[in-house]
């Protein structure tokens, strides 16, 4: 299949490019600043030639949006909603004015869509969509907003011919530096990997392998459409989710933070709290319905097998994919 990844530059697309090419397909980024073979340019914004590659295509995956580890400025806030909307809007606007469109499109969104929640796991029918909580920063409603107003550009898109899927992703896992798993596995080697404001607070994610085999599944499965949440089955409290990190690096020690140390920690890394301290409690209702099966679907085995291929070694899992143990 060729596939177009707009956005692909990042860390969910390297996964996605390392493991669609493994398999055999033609992949397209498009991206704001072109350097390597296979990459085209666009802006985000407005259609131009790069609607070209879309013409023609099996599958668009749009991953663009800006970082959202930052300060929440209002100008930050303001850039986070206007880069996903308009991107979302105008890939949308690329599909419609296709002679051939894809016959799928898959639109990044996120898990940060639902409530800040611990008592019930959110699925895609049961979920509460955040907005409204109670005794929450006013401010973490406008993640939400705009989580729901790049959902709306994709659902509000005039593409007949395209199915259309929004991925509400939880933090992907991977072993690659810069992602999430390098940033929380250098804070657990400083010692800093404790329980943070209690630790209560749920923690949801994905190995980036099961990422990448559910955006294969779902561009298989012609019956899915509309959100599906891309989460391991087993969500579990930040504090535990730390300790299985330190235990699957050899850190024997976390130190806990309280609410101010993570406000004083998250301005000096110039990131928000909101990253840390809201509850997302995620599940893949509608993959396990579907007949998924996650390879990692409890944290402390995905952990310690990510920490090997941090340390270079196996991936056990791949290796017992491909017959090799
Ligand atoms: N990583 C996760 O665990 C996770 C989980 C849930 C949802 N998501 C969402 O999934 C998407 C991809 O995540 P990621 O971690 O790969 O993000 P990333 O590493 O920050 O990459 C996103 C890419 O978006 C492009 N971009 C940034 N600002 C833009 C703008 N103003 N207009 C157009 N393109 C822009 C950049 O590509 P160029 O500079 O090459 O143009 C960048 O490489 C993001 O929207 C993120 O919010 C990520």
């Amino acid at each position: 299949m060729k596939i177009v990844i707009p956005a692909g530059t990042g860390q969910v697309g390297t996964i996605l490019k390392r493991e669609l090419a493994e398999a055999g397909h033609e992949v397209v980024v498009l991206t704001r600043r072109p350097v390597r073979d296979g990459e085209t340019r666009w802006d985000g914004e407005t259609l131009g030639p790069w609607a070209d590659v879309v013409d023609g295509s099996d599958v668009v995956i749009n991953l663009a949006g800006r970082g959202v580890s930052c300060r929440y400025t209002p100008a930050n806030l303001r850039a986070m909603m206007d880069s996903r909307v308009r991107s979302a809007e105008v890939v949308g606007e690329a599909i419609a004015a296709a002679a051939r469109p894809p016959r799928v499109w898959l639109q990044m969104s996120t898990a940060t869509i639902y409530a800040h929640s611990f008592a019930a796991p959110n699925d895609e029918a049961t979920g509460l969509l955040g907005g409204d909580e109670a005794g929450v920063p006013g401010y973490w409603g406008y993640s939400v907003e705009i989580a729901k107003a790049w959902e709306r550009a994709q659902e509000q898109a005039d593409t007949p011919h395209t199915r259309k899927v929004a991925l509400r992703s939880a933090m992907v896992m991977s072993p690659d530096r810069g992602g999430v798993f390098d940033i929380l596995l250098r804070l657990a080697r400083l010692g800093l990997g404790g329980p943070v404001a209690g630790g209560g607070q749920y923690v949801s994610w994905i190995y980036d392998r099961d990422f990448a085999r559910a955006v294969r599944f779902l561009i298989e499965r012609d019956d899915l459409d509309g959100p599906v949440n891309l989460a391991a089955p087993e969500p579990l409290p930040q504090r535990d989710f730390m300790r299985a990190l330190r235990t699957a690096w050899g850190v024997p020690v976390g130190l806990p933070a309280t609410k101010w140390m993570a406000e004083l920690g998250a301005f000096a890394l110039r990131s928000d709290t909101e990253l840390l301290l809201k509850s997302r409690r995620v599940v893949p209702g509608r993959l396990l319905d579907a007949g998924f099966s996650f390879d990692h679907a409890a944290w402390p085995d995905a952990a310690a097998n990510l920490a090997r291929r941090v340390r270079g070694g196996r991936d056990v899992t791949r290796d017992m994919a491909d017959g090799l143990v």
